[in-house]
Parts: C-alpha cells; sequence; structure tokens
C-alpha cells in the first residue's frame, strides 16, 4: 500500500468514502473522508478515528502500518460517530491504549462503545503529552461543533489536528489540497457554510488561539490536507465567521410576578446589547399596548416572556400576543420565555401564541435539527430566580439569536 505522510512518522490512515452518504439532512455528492493520523513515536498515538461501518478495514489498513498492541494513546478530538466510530474496534487490537479527550467527552465514549474498563487520561485547556520524539499539544473548542470538542496540536511537525474545522467533504485519492488538479476554495467554503457557520462564534475564539501557535500543515478530519497557504485558509474563516449586518433591533415583553421573569428579561437585553444589538423592554403591565405593538413591528426580533401563576400567564401580556396573530410579522424571529415555581404552563401558552404569527418562532427541536446544537434550549424556561446555571443557559440562547440576527448567511 502507499503511505501518505504528513510528516516524518506521521501517516494518514483514515477512510475514502467515495458514496453519496448522508449526513447532517444532507447528501454529500462528491463523498467525503474520515481522515485519521498514525503518530509513529516511542509512544505510538492515533489521532481520531473512522465512521463506525469502517471500524474494522481502519484497524487492518492501520495494521500494515504498526502492531496496534502497541499503540499507547488514542486521541479522540470529537464524539461524533464519523470520527470516533472505529475506536471500538481500534481499543480491541490495542488494549494497552490510553484513551485522550476532554472531560465531556469521557461518558460519551464509555456509553457509545462500551469502554468502562479502559484507562482515560483527560486534557484541558494548554495540557501537553509527551509521545516520545514529538509532544501534542490540546485545546478544548467547546460547541465546536459541538460541547466536547478539542484540537490537538503537535508541536515538532507544527501540524494541527482540528477535526472537523477547516475539512471538505470531497472523497479524493489525493490527500493534499496543493496536489488537487482543481480549486478546493468552493468546497472548502460550502463545508464551512453546511457544517460550520452557525458555531461561528466559537470559530472566532479559534482564530485568536491560532495566533499563538506556528501552524505549517493542517491535518483535518475530512477531505483535503492543507499545507500550503494555510493562513489563505484561517482567513478564510475569520472572513466567514466575522458579523455581516448590524443595525438590527429586538423587542422584549413580559410581566413578571415576583420579578425573576424581569431578571430573565432583563439578561436578554444584557446579553442583546453586548452584541450590538438595539433592544427595546416594556413591562406589559406599566407600557401602553400601542408603543409595544409598533415597536415589535420594527423589531427583527421578539422575545415574549411570563411568569406563570395558576397555570397561566399574569397581567396584560395576553391581550398583546391576542393583536400579534393579526399583524404580518414575517421574517422576524421570536423566542418565548419565563420564570415558573412548578410547571411553567405561561411559557407554553406563549410559545403557542407565537406560532399562531408568521413569526420564525425558535424551538429546541428545531435548533437540534438545524445546528446540532444541544446546549441551546428554546422557550428559555427558568425556575424562580435565575441561578448561575440558568444565566448561561439564557446566554447560550439569547446568542443564537443575536447570531441569526447578524449573519446574512
Ligand atoms: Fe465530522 Fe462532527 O463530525
Amino acid at each position: 500500500m502507499n503511505k501518505i505522510m504528513l510528516a516524518k512518522d506521521t501517516y494518514w490512515v483514515g477512510k475514502i468514502d467515495d458514496r453519496e452518504v448522508p449526513f447532517h439532512r444532507l447528501i454529500l455528492g462528491k463523498g467525503t473522508t474520515y481522515n485519521a493520523y498514525l503518530l509513529k513515536t516511542e509512544k505510538p498515538t492515533v489521532i481520531d478515528t473512522v465512521d463506525m461501518q469502517f471500524g474494522r478495514e481502519f484497524v487492518e489498513y492501520l495494521s500494515e502500518l504498526i502492531n496496534p498492541e502497541g499503540i499507547q494513546y488514542i486521541i479522540i478530538n470529537h464524539t461524533e460517530p464519523d470520527h470516533s466510530g472505529g475506536l471500538a474496534a481500534l481499543a480491541s487490537r490495542a488494549p494497552h491504549a490510553t484513551i485522550v479527550c476532554t472531560s465531556p467527552a469521557v461518558n460519551e465514549l464509555k456509553e457509545m462503545y462500551k469502554l468502562h474498563s479502559r484507562n482515560f487520561l483527560v486534557v484541558k485547556d494548554g495540557d501537553t503529552l509527551d509521545i516520545g520524539g514529538k509532544t501534542l499539544k490540546f485545546k478544548e473548542t467547546p460547541y465546536l461543533h459541538t460541547e466536547e470538542t478539542m484540537i490537538t496540536y503537535c508541536m515538532e511537525d507544527k501540524i494541527l489536528y482540528p477535526c472537523d474545522i477547516f475539512s471538505t467533504h470531497v472523497a479524493s485519492n489525493t490527500f493534499f489540497a496543493d496536489e488537487a488538479d482543481f480549486d478546493i476554495t468552493d468546497d472548502f467554503i460550502g463545508y464551512y457554510n453546511a457544517i460550520i457557520h452557525p458555531h461561528r462564534r466559537y470559530v472566532r475564539t479559534l482564530i485568536q488561539a491560532l495566533e499563538d501557535l506556528d501552524v505549517q500543515m493542517i491535518a483535518p478530519s475530512h477531505g483535503y490536507i492543507l499545507r500550503k497557504d494555510i493562513q489563505k485558509y484561517i482567513d478564510l474563516y475569520a472572513t466567514l465567521s466575522a458579523d455581516t449586518i448590524d443595525d438590527k433591533k429586538a423587542t422584549i415583553v413580559y410581566t413578571s410576578l415576583r420579578n425573576n421573569t424581569k431578571k430573565v428579561a432583563e439578561s436578554i437585553k444584557r446579553i442583546l446589547e453586548e452584541n450590538q444589538i438595539h433592544v427595546s423592554i416594556f413591562n406589559a403591565d406599566k407600557s401602553e399596548k400601542s408603543a409595544i405593538l409598533e415597536s415589535i413591528k420594527e423589531a427583527d426580533a421578539v422575545f415574549i416572556g411570563s411568569s406563570t401563576k395558576y397555570a397561566d400567564m399574569i397581567g396584560n401580556l395576553e391581550d398583546v400576543l391576542k393583536d400579534l396573530k393579526e399583524m404580518n410579522l414575517e421574517g422576524k424571529i421570536a423566542a418565548a420565555f419565563g420564570s415558573y415555581g412548578w410547571s411553567g404552563e405561561a411559557i407554553e401558552v406563549i410559545q403557542d401564541y407565537l406560532h399562531e404569527t408568521n413569526m420564525n418562532v425558535q424551538s429546541t427541536s428545531h435548533v437540534i435539527k438545524t445546528t446540532g446544537m444541544t446546549h441551546v434550549e428554546f422557550p428559555v424556561r427558568v425556575r424562580f430566580s435565575p441561578n448561575n446555571e440558568q444565566l448561561k443557559k439564557i446566554e447560550h440562547s439569547t446568542t443564537f439569536v443575536a447570531d441569526l440576527l447578524l449573519s446574512a448567511i
């Protein structure tokens, strides 16, 4: 077999999948690759694996380069099964290998692949691992694109292993972008738009972090390995992940029994304003309905919340909601929120009213289906006064709306 070498003792050991692969509700017309890498050092290390259905084939291919029993570390940058799917097959043939991943990944991998009795090494931002001749440095990249993700950087080879980030979905026997017989830029951007863009807030954080690393090659887990014009590809991500729209407006309308829903409303306001979105906020019990409706007409996003009392909304809010379904509010983003003590029925009633309008009503189900994000929840439900954990939840949901408002894609 031809060995695909990235650097001394560093090999591609992945799988080319030239089917029209169903993936994230897309069909990958050009197929894809699942790139994994072997660093054949004194403590041999594998970085990522392949899709679940190719696990045995992956281990057979790897075995042509090394006896798997000698593998000391298996790095899992991301648990989604197109990259961790070969772990069960590999772990069974590499009984001495320690699995290296972030803290949130440990239980996922144990449960997915029945690895409860295996050794795990949990790494954090900035941790390094000496693999005997090479040193790996880890950076956590939470929510890019799932909570447990990290990237790995080989300090001696100056190679970045960012898993999904900087990937392309193209099945090709040409492994390096500079050897492809066409310009891969459109595929690179297409991948970014399809998979990465909803998470672009975290791309911006990553780009900043990369400034501290001397990256000479990017070896992602799908498609082409980038070893020329590296900065061009990083700059493309920087450009694509930037906010492209400004001058957006949001209206928040609430009623509050004991100020807890008011605190949620004010948190939403603060987070939107931190994103340079102009916010108008109304307590429906203390404001003219006409002023509220006028503001909603002008807004790009509308947040509506109430405390729950006797399983219903409180105050004048329903009067406002009844008028909304008579208005043309097409194109606006809408979200419900509220504080509650027992079941929070008011929040669901608001959500029902919003669904009767022609606004784009946010729901947890829709977010999961379109982005895979599980940390973003709609409606925003807070039990009693928001604690730190709930404030974080409000932040995730509100920044999601801000990101929708601030990008044309
Ligand atoms: Fe290529 Fe998130 O998996």
